[in-house]
């Protein structure tokens, strides 16, 4: 950190000093953790962000159950083959480490933990565990850093609730955030006590100095987390887990193009996709940190929730399989007239003779003009246009979450979020908003189920979207989506508009298919079928993004956050509203794209 950082952080530091009255201070439980705060927002808490720490918590447990399967799984085939670790295999706690790993993988005693407790000789390092006679390689228990811990409230919870979970490092920059961790680790007893360490440390050093140590690393900002992914993929061991928080929805879903290209290194764009967007910039972005490192991410789940984007992606190290990354990247050419968007690959791959080439794309794949409405395009991107969940992992997660119901404070919001990824189509990048075609064409709107079904009898695949519960996620090209509209005007007639209107344009011309919007089968989706919960409203008033610790909440601040603000379209069900002449609005105007 330079001059300027030291100085903030000695200002922040002297600014708060902790009370000793135990009367200043208010107990908070989630789960299975305690935390006392002080009555003058010193130390950052939301209690909103409990989605976000149960979705952890259930990633984190199935990351265990998946690291012994797989672990499993290499123990059989060394026994039958001779050993040869895949470049893919985690390495992180089966291969000996690092040797200078300044904090500790086995439980202290105490919650106290100096920054720079050394390994011991009772404290090997030694991360392969051969057991006796049997010549197996066990899983140690994966360490876990929480980069940016505030209060410690996250750190604890992992560590109380996670079982089979290893050390849990806390830092902060913070002084008053790391005594209050310091003291929130006493507070919940011995477990947390054992395994939890807080330190005052600069996350960028701490992680830049600790390269492949950590399982798990957790990055959970005030907004952006752009200036902690380079050594945060650094820190994360082979096959480790990233977990990423981004809060600077604003910036990510269009309102500062310029502004998100400096950070995130991609042009958003400002579709009804945007939300998805986010995620896909955000993925794209982590993987062009680790690529300066050889290595690469593999999503296992990307969840835009509340006023968030949230991703938890593995790490690996392969020169060769980094390769690919150009064949998971993609621009967006947004139509400005009309809902039309096109995806071109960044590059592609030629396999002869069993070698393979890689290649730029073929571009461009727009012509100067859009096809449906004759308007130009606007083009966005590099976005990660590969899958960003892993469906069985996301099954895992799922099923983990059910069948520890009570487990989780928030479960019926987590549930209902899982239960609509679990039905997305993966390889769809984005998707349209049936009320936005119908808002260009202004016509009214046929129901989300005929949309769906005409789109399934012209014989391709449709899902919903967990980022927007009006969206389509399909395999349908644009032309067959504006044919099928086409043929629902045709039985419900529009008003005549102005010549020049992109509606008008697209409507003059005659479909080419007859869309059939007889009930298809699948036209429902499983969880909609059953009637489960995907979507859930806001929980309550004043719900949303808190301010940074230390600061008091103004004028400027309340009118951004209100609830009539923030519960904006996230909150409609699909197909709630049978007429949809509604103006076009960008979501980067919706309230949970905007930063505080
Ligand atoms: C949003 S809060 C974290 C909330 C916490 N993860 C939770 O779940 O309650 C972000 C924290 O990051 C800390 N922080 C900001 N920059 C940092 C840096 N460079 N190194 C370490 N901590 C930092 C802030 O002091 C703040 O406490
Ligand atoms: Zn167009």
């Amino acid at each position: 950190m330079g001059e300027a950082g030291g100085i903030e952080q000695q200002q922040k530091s002297s600014d708060k000093t902790m009370s000793t009255d135990p009367n200043d201070y208010t107990i908070i439980k989630e789960g299975e953790a305690e935390i006392l705060m002080h009555a003058k927002n010193e130390v950052f808490y939301n209690k909103t962000q409990v989605n976000n720490r149960d979705l952890s918590i259930a990633v984190l447990r199935t990351f265990i159950s998946k690291l012994k399967e797989e672990h499993e799984a290499r123990n059989n085939k060394r026994m039958k083959t001779p050993q040869k670790v895949s470049e893919e295999a985690y390495s992180g706690n089966v291969e000996e480490a690092a040797t200078d790993i300044p904090v500790s993988r086995s439980p202290k005693s105490n919650g106290e933990c100096d920054a720079k407790a050394e390994p011991s000789e009772d404290d090997p390092q030694e991360t392969v565990d051969l057991t006796e006679g049997k010549g197996q390689r066990q899983v140690k228990p994966p360490i876990v850093l929480e980069a940016l811990a505030a209060s410690g409230l996250r750190a604890i919870r992992y560590a109380r609730e996670v079982e089979g979970i290893g050390q849990v490092v806390a830092l902060d920059n913070d002084k008053a955030s790391v005594e209050a961790c310091k003291r929130n680790i006493k507070f919940n007893g011995s477990v947390a006590c054992s395994k939890v360490e807080s330190h005052l440390a600069d996350a960028r050093i701490f992680m830049l100095t600790h390269q492949k140590e950590f399982d798990v690393v957790d990055l959970d900002p005030y907004g952006s987390p752009s200036v902690f992914l380079d050594s945060a993929v650094q820190c994360v061991a082979d096959g480790g887990m990233l977990m990423c928080t981004a809060t600077d929805m604003a910036v990510l879903c269009g309102g500062n193009g310029e502004v998100c290209y400096s950070k995130y290194g991609s042009y958003p764009l400002r579709g009804k996709y945007c939300h998805e967007m986010a995620l896909r910039i955000l993925l794209a972005c982590i993987e062009s940190h680790a690529n300066r490192y050889k290595r690469y991410i593999v999503p296992v789940l990307s969840v835009q929730i509340d006023f968030y984007v949230r991703v938890f992606v593995r790490i690996f190290t392969s020169a060769s399989a980094m390769k690919n990354t150009p064949l998971k990247l993609s621009y967006v050419y947004q139509c400005i007239g009309c809902d039309s968007f096109h995806l071109q690959c960044l590059g592609r791959s030629v396999t002869k003779n069993n070698s393979v080439r890689y290649l730029p794309g073929f571009g461009p794949v727009v012509p100067r003009e859009c096809s449906d409405c004759g308007k130009k395009f606007n083009m966005g991107g590099p976005i990660w246009s590969a899958p960003i969940h892993d469906q069985e992992w996301v099954a895992s997660i799922l099923a983990n979450v059910k069948s520890m119901k009570d487990r989780y404070p928030a479960y019926d919001r987590i549930s209902a979020v899982l239960t609509t990824i679990s039905e997305e189509l993966l390889d769809i990048p984005l998707f349209v908003s049936l009320h936005s075609l119908c808002g260009t064409l202004k016509c009214t709107s046929p129901s989300a189920v005929m949309f769906r079904s005409a789109v399934i009898n012209a014989g391709y695949r449709i899902s919903g979207t967990h980022v927007n519960p009006l969206g389509l996620k399909s395999d349908a090209p644009m032309d067959v989506i504006w044919d099928i509209m086409r043929c629902w005007v045709k039985n419900h007639p529009v008003k005549a508009q102005s010549p020049d209107q992109s509606g008008t344009v697209i409507l003059a011309k005659e479909p080419t298919l007859q869309a059939n919007f007889a009930r298809a089968v699948a036209s429902l989706s499983k969880a909609q079928a059953k009637k489960i919960a995907r979507f859930l409203p806001n929980p309550e008033k004043h719900w949303g993004p808190k301010v940074r610790a230390g600061r008091q909440i103004t004028s400027k601040h309340a009118s951004l956050l209100g609830p009539h603000v923030i519960n904006g379209i996230n909150n409609h069900e699909e197909g709630d509203e049978p007429e949809a002449k509604r103006q076009k609005t960008d979501n980067h105007n919706s309230p949970s794209c905007q930063e505080v």
